[in-house]
């Protein structure tokens, strides 16, 4: 990781260690750039699923990938978190921690959370080099992540079941200048990610 986009450690006596392997050997190793592909959007909206599709699209290619994704990583390195505002941030830099550290060993990284806050996106985005986070804003309306309701947890939130749930008590900020817009509503998970593929060629993260 270049030093100078480290964070901050709390205490002053911790001192960068800068190794002799750095990401420009690891990506050049794996002969690709790596970036962060950040899917948002609201529940129900397809991130994983499309993010997923670009994923099969890439490693097709011969691109070094992982996917993280919110579902997921709440089993594991976030599973002491829920959702709250404060819980929701804090989710969300983790991620960005572990995906930058990932992008650091030269993987392209997915990401696929809610991660419903502008300023908690761009907090990642300002962890990572210039051009190194591009921002896939998954537009579905809400009325369609609720038609969809692939785990009816939008009838629950309804049924004053669930308390904090996005769109529903809960709110999102889209994206306001986001690298990747996708009209999700409608249109095929085939499409949208070979859409995210053309995207990224015309970005130069990947070759035509
Ligand atoms: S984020 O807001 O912190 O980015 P994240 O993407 O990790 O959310 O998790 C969202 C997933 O958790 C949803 O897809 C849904 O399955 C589940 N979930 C459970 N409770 C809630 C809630 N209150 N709001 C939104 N999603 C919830």
């Amino acid at each position: 990781m270049s030093a100078q986009v480290e964070s901050k450690p709390q205490d002053e006596n911790i001192v960068w260690h800068q190794h002799a392997v750095d990401q420009a050997q690891r990506s050049e190793q794996k002969r690709q750039r790596p970036v962060v592909l950040w899917f948002t959007g609201l529940s129900g909206a397809g991130k994983s699923t499309i993010a997923g599709a670009l994923e099969n699209l890439l490693v097709a290619r011969g691109q070094h990938t992982y996917l993280l994704d919110g579902d997921n990583v709440r089993h594991g390195l976030c599973r002491d978190l829920g959702f709250s505002s404060q819980d929701r941030r804090e989710n969300i830099r983790r991620i960005g921690e572990v995906a930058k550290l990932m992008s650091d060993a030269g993987l392209i990284v997915l990401t696929a959370f809610i991660s419903p806050h502008r300023q908690e996106r761009q907090l990642v985005r300002d962890l990572l080099p210039d051009g190194d986070f591009i921002e896939v804003y998954v537009d579905t309306p809400l009325d369609e992540c609720e038609k969809r309701d692939p785990k009816g947890l939008y009838k629950k939130a309804r049924a004053g079941e669930i308390k904090n749930f996005t769109g529903i008590d809960s709110e999102y900020e889209s994206p306001e200048n986001p690298e990747i817009h996708l009209q999700a509503g409608s249109a095929s998970v085939e499409a949208l990610a070979q859409e995210c593929l053309d995207k990224l060629v015309e970005l130069k993260v990947v070759q035509a």
